[in-house]
């Protein structure tokens, strides 16, 4: 049980900053990680879909024989926990109660601004864990569409562009005056440096961080932490553009991606429960452009 893989899931590759986390936090865990790259965003999809895509992928990385899966993807953890909770028989891990329990104990009874995608901001789920924990806490949240695709795009912390949209996002939080800004959203903590800067008397706090060390927690917990004193491997399975992949992926793990496999829809979508089996090097090819 200890040597199994730690899986984890998102709707493409920003889940990668949950991975960075989980490689400081667990140096000795091998992790196996699928990215929906064929169906992101999630952010900004019905509840049904969520759900129904957040199934498919924890059914895809049941072939791994995980010990622990980790739904890294913020919008999937807010829409989909519960229901995968009831439906696979192992532990799985979202990143909002972690995320959540975290900006209450940094905020001190002060109020809390979550910033996140629609489908996270409708779900409500981040405002109902924290106030689980602090029912008095103030909470406001403010939804941020454009930022995932202008992260992707590579846009940092220094892009006037970005600046510009990061202000008038914070505009919406700016009255609450908040003690901490929870950054509920996987692709977040790559401009966590603008945001600081822009709301300088807050605290900026990270989810993937605060699931590595839960993760860690349940794993000694149940007893199934890795023996190993080798450094765990990463593999990552795509839904497609495995080029894409590797070359945004880097920025959000923190160092470069080698073993990346493209999944096909037949692949995904099989009855047969075993691992993928490696494809050739020419499945890497970049998908052909259609005019
Ligand atoms: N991974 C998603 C999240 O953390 C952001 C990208 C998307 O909308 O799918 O909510």
């Amino acid at each position: 049980m200890n040597s199994r893989p730690i899986a984890v899931f998102d709707s493409g590759l920003g889940g990668l900053t949950v991975v960075r986390a989980l490689r400081q936090h667990l140096p000795h865990e091998s992790i196996v990680y699928f990215g929906d790259t064929a169906r992101v965003p999630y952010g900004t999809k019905s509840s049904p879909t969520i759900l129904q895509f957040a199934e498919q992928d924890c059914r895809f990385l049941m072939r791994f024989g995980p010990k622990m899966v980790i739904v890294a993807c913020n919008t999937a953890s807010a829409l989909a926990l519960d229901e995968l909770t009831q439906k696979f028989d192992l532990p799985l891990l979202g990143v909002v109660k972690p995320g959540a329990s975290e900006a209450v104990r940094q905020a001190h009874g002060q109020s809390i601004a979550i910033l996140a995608t629609e489908a996270t901001v409708a779900s409500q789920a981040y405002p109902r864990a924290i106030h689980e924990l602090a029912p008095r806490t103030p909470v406001t949240q403010q939804r941020c569409p454009s930022l995932v695709p202008l992260i992707e795009e590579g846009r940092s912390s220094d892009d006037p562009i970005m600046l510009m949209l990061l202000n008038e996002y914070l505009d919406g939080i700016r009255q609450l005056d908040p003690a901490v800004v929870l950054l509920g959203c996987t692709h977040y903590p790559l401009v966590a440096e603008a945001i600081a800067r822009l709301m300088p008397q807050a605290n900026v706090v990270d989810s993937a961080d605060a699931t590595a060390r839960w993760a860690k927690q349940m794993l000694a917990q149940m007893e199934i932490l890795s023996l190993s004193t080798d450094p765990g491997r990463l593999r990552c399975y795509v839904s497609d553009n495995p080029q894409r992949f590797r070359e945004i992926g880097g920025r959000f793990l923190g160092q470069a991606i080698r073993d990346v496999t493209w999944i096909t829809p037949e692949q995904f979508f099989t009855d047969d429960s075993s691992p993928p089996a490696n494809p050739s090097p020419a499945s890497f090819a970049p998908a052909a452009r259609v005019a």
